[in-house]
């Protein structure tokens, strides 16, 4: 698939309004992460010097991350991913009706959205946004094939650039799936519903998965799967430190710990070390230390009750047009819809 580089968001708008008229696929790529591994080393360095030792969890996602994403999703304990697909399976016609633009945050490679795709009407126009570039052109190779009607442009950037095309496009349709939302702290929370907000205009429709709150231990097995390839996806990061910041990191020493916070009911991913270790950001000459014992938090994976969801939502100006679940009830899609702003109660996007 064809790439096209973009350094402003105004280049963003003006290479994506010219492919829509052009109905060429491509997928346009940030270039002002200017240097990529620069910013990993200073998020790194951050992460690791803070009183509470955490790392981001978008870097989670390099190639081989992206990968160990997908075989986790493939685990007997990974339910998350099946249980939403059934979900899909069962309910995609009354999901998706009519024409839409249909935008997907982090869409990964993104076999899931197949289904919904498979409903658009006429000439659809598919804009998969995700950090890694690896997973947007498999999805693009895919897509391109699978529906060949279908437009294709994959935006490789964070969600609040894709968010900016949102707001240039008449009755678009935005997908945000695998729980993926549970994995923001509540007050990234709270900014990403800012925007969306604000960039979608009334009677947008937005997509969203939720896990749901269940027995802790069928929640927890998830993230611990026998197989380890949960473990091996923790260690990918500090592997990915050797790999890029020259980190020097013993991957031996660095385990995956997986546990579920009742009271704050989320998974909480933590990397505990066994040894005392020095961390090498190469790209800043820099060298932290680490001592044994030390927890650092990769990775916070909230669990969520649809009516406290509703009501978080409607806060945020959107309304529950629709709740999809399992019979279980392990999993939830809600759908939801843009209402416009209360002029006199301010009650709408604002909050
Ligand atoms: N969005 C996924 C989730 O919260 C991401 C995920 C699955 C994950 N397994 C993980 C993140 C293990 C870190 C570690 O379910």
């Amino acid at each position: 698939m064809e790439t096209q580089g973009f350094s402003t968001r105004a280049q963003l708008v003006t290479a994506f309004d010219r492919a829509v008229a052009d109905g060429q696929g491509l997928v346009l790529r940030s270039a002002v992460r200017q240097d990529p591994t620069l910013a990993f080393a200073e998020s790194v360095a951050a992460g690791l010097s803070s009183e509470r030792p955490t790392l981001d969890c978008k870097y989670l996602y390099d190639a081989v991350g992206s990968a160990l994403y997908e075989q986790i999703c493939d685990q007997p304990e990974y339910y998350p991913n099946r249980v939403e697909t059934t979900i899909l399976q069962r309910h995609a016609s009354d999901m998706v009706r009519g024409d839409h633009a249909l935008f997907e945050l982090g869409s990964g490679s993104a076999t899931k959205s197949d289904l919904l795709l498979s409903r658009l009407r006429g000439n659809g126009l598919y804009v998969p946004i995700d950090v890694s570039d690896s997973a947007l052109q498999e999805a693009g190779d895919r897509v391109t094939r699978r529906f060949p009607a279908l437009q294709f442009i994959g935006v490789n950037a964070e969600f609040g650039l894709g968010l900016d095309l949102v707001s240039h496009t008449s009755s678009a349709f935005v997908i945000f799936l695998g729980s993926t939302i549970g994995n923001l702290p509540p007050p990234a929370e709270a900014r990403f519903w800012r925007s969306v907000s604000a960039a979608l205009s009334p009677g947008d429709h937005f997509l969203l998965g939720v896990d749901l709150v269940k027995d802790p231990r069928i929640t927890e097995a998830a993230y611990d799967d026998a197989a380890g390839v949960t473990r091996r996806f923790t260690n990918n990061l500090f592997a990915r430190m050797n790999r890029e910041l020259n980190a020097g990191i013993d991957l031996d020493v660095v385990k995956h710990e997986a546990s579920y916070s009742e009271a704050r009911e989320q998974m909480e991913i933590h990397a505990r070390f066994e040894a005392d270790q020095e961390v090498h950001i190469g790209p800043l000459q820099r060298t932290i230390h680490i001592d044994v014992g030390t927890r650092v938090l990769v990775e916070i994976s909230r669990k969520f009750r649809v009516e406290e969801r509703i009501t978080w939502l409607a806060g945020h100006g959107l309304e529950t047009v629709e709740v999809f679940t399992d019979p279980r009830q392990w999993f939830s899609l809600l759908l939801l819809r843009r209402v416009p702003d209360d002029p006199i109660g301010g009650n709408g996007a604002g909050g």
